[in-house]
């Protein structure tokens, strides 16, 4: 089948086939969730993982970003570690993995009997060669006002120190914390039709830290929009994708409604 594709659209296909029909060098950032492990049905379609990161590798522009946020499943008693098999595949692939970041949820986590409760997933960067963007996220530092601060160490290793104002700002660690769930993740009912929806705000924070305006910001397997939606809230241009029809619908659904109260502020 052969489609023109345009921006701000959500297109039903599998996303193999659907990257096929775009150009070459053409995403500037993919935030995206596989299905993890097929820990979850959804709707029992078969998840060809390795296509996947091929068809991204072509899509993405040079100094492109992938970001691929994933977990393992625990299967006797033994973790999978897919999330690591896949990260080694996008470095065959081509992709440098730029960074290894932590989205530690704040709620709901995940616990074992005989194990410390697990209350994270992964989010890898891969970049195709160097990021063309960095816009660092910050946050506020605990200690701030003046201090004497050491500037310099002389031969006689005494330190000299100076009155100084710290910093009231520092970039943010690679550790980023959300609440999940309805409330934290979103506050849209609709998007919770979907199993597996992950908060906005880590969506919006990846979106504003490896693009600008104007660029291109891609989901593959999108499920309720989260990342179009966060997309659209920026300036950005999003491609949505997913292969259920059903996801396709409330991701689409879940995009009017915000557009429609965006205007209804508007005016
Ligand atoms: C973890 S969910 C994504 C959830 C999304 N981030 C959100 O916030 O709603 C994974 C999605 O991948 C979709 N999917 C699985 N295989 C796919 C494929 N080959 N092409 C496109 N979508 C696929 C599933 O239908 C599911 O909606």
């Amino acid at each position: 089948m052969s489609i023109e594709i345009k921006p701000n659209e959500i297109y039903n296909f599998d996303c193999i086939e659907f990257m096929k029909l775009m150009a070459e060098n053409y995403v500037d950032l993919t935030v995206t969730s596989p299905p993890y492990d097929n820990l979850r049905n959804y709707n029992g379609y078969h998840f060809d993982f390795e296509h996947i990161a091929q068809g991204l590798y072509r899509v993405t522009k040079k100094g492109g970003i992938v970001v691929w946020v994933v977990n393992d499943r625990i299967s006797n008693g033994n973790r999978t570690l897919t999330s690591f098999k896949q990260a080694l595949y996008f470095q065959e692939c081509g992709f440098n993995v730029h960074d290894v970041m932590i989205y530690k949820k704040k709620n709901t986590p995940f616990m074992r009997s005989n194990a410390y409760t697990n209350c994270y997933e992964f989010m890898f960067i891969f970049s195709k060669g160097k990021p063309n963007i960095f816009n660092p996220l910050t946050e506020k530092t605990v200690r701030h006002g003046f201090e004497m601060v050491v500037y310099n160490k002389g031969a006689d290793a005494v330190n000299k120190k100076v009155l100084k104002e710290l910093k009231s700002e520092k970039t943010k660690t690679n550790i980023w914390e959300y609440a999940v769930g309805l409330g934290g993740s979103t506050n849209d009912k609709e998007a919770f039709e979907h199993p597996a929806v992950f908060p906005e705000k880590l969506a919006e924070d990846h979106i504003m830290s490896w693009s600008n305006e104007g660029d291109i910001v891609f989901d593959p397997m999108c499920g309720s929009g989260t990342t179009c939606k966060m997309a659209k809230k920026h300036n950005r241009l999003y491609i949505g994708c997913d292969i259920s029809a059903e996801y396709v619908e409330i991701a689409k659904k879940r995009l009017e409604k915000y557009l429609q109260d965006c205007s209804f502020n508007f005016l």
